[in-house]
């Protein structure tokens, strides 16, 4: 089983914090925010893992993370994502990398109390497919979000006016190798963008997409409220702050 961490796009929404630098180094409490999708997969028992980056300061993820031994990893792999083509379109960089093996994906800015590694494992006991992981939360409209018929969903809407159910799809996507013909059938959404949501639903379409629901807290970074959620949510898990 690969590691993809997904850290593409130009982080617009959290300008000017970005307008020199990349969205995935900014701090969360005491770390950038990248060490947390590495330590993620790391925990998980993942240690073969590629970065996909892109934007501005690619050449500072290398100063910053080297060769991962920090994270007790033997070195990364790292690819560059030209423009902001979506995630889809980051994650079909990373097929030869895959090299044939399932993999476990992290969009760069989602940071996970849980250790995901039973969700992992149930996974590598699937035959085959895609396995995401949902959690509960105040405001699904943010996010791909799910539509559930007792506990199967039947599809995912992305960024929905209307949710139709209080959950996200988090950003830690498990996937067979068939992901990466997905990828390249795929067209752009209305925005724009190869998205991640539509490979989700193409797997719930062949009856193949498997889910868990996150027990602890999750949160992505990617605007200024969440970016200071993650924080407020890394110093309490440290007791540091109540939030
Ligand atoms: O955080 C979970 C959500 O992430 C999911 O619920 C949504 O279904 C999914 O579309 C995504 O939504 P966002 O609008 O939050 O995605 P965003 O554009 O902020 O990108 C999230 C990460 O994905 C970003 O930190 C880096 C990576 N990315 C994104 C784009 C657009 C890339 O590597 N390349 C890209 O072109």
């Amino acid at each position: 089983m690969k590691g993809i961490i997904l850290a593409g796009g130009l982080g617009s929404r959290l300008k000017p914090l970005t307008k020199i630098t990349n969205k995935h180094l900014l701090p969360i409490y005491d770390k950038p925010m990248i060490y947390y999708p590495i330590e993620t997969l790391c925990r998980a028992g993942i240690k073969d893992i590629m970065i996909v980056t892109g934007g501005n300061s690619a050449g500072d993820f290398l100063r910053l993370l080297g060769n991962g031994r920090q994270f007790g990893l033997k070195d990364i792999a790292y690819t560059y994502q030209e423009g902001e083509g979506g995630i889809a379109d980051a994650l079909r960089l990373c097929e030869n990398f895959a090299d044939g093996e399932r993999t476990v994906v992290v969009l760069g800015d989602n940071i996970v109390e849980d250790d995901i590694s039973p969700y992992v494992e149930e996974f590598a006991r699937q035959k085959s497919g895609a396995r995401i992981l949902l959690k509960e939360v105040d405001d699904p409209e943010r996010f791909g979000c799910p539509e559930l018929d007792g506990d199967r969903i039947v599809r995912i809407e992305e960024k929905p006016l209307a949710p139709k159910s209080r959950y996200a799809v988090t950003g830690i996507y498990m996937y067979d190798l068939r992901v990466f013909g997905l990828c390249h059938a795929l067209k752009p959404s209305a925005r724009g963008e190869l998205e991640i949501t539509d490979i989700n639903n193409a797997y719930i379409q062949e009856g193949d997409l498997h889910y868990d629901v996150l027990r602890g807290w999750w949160t992505d970074a990617g605007q200024f409220e969440s970016l200071f959620r993650a924080n407020q949510l890394v110093a309490a898990s440290r007791g540091l702050v109540n939030v």
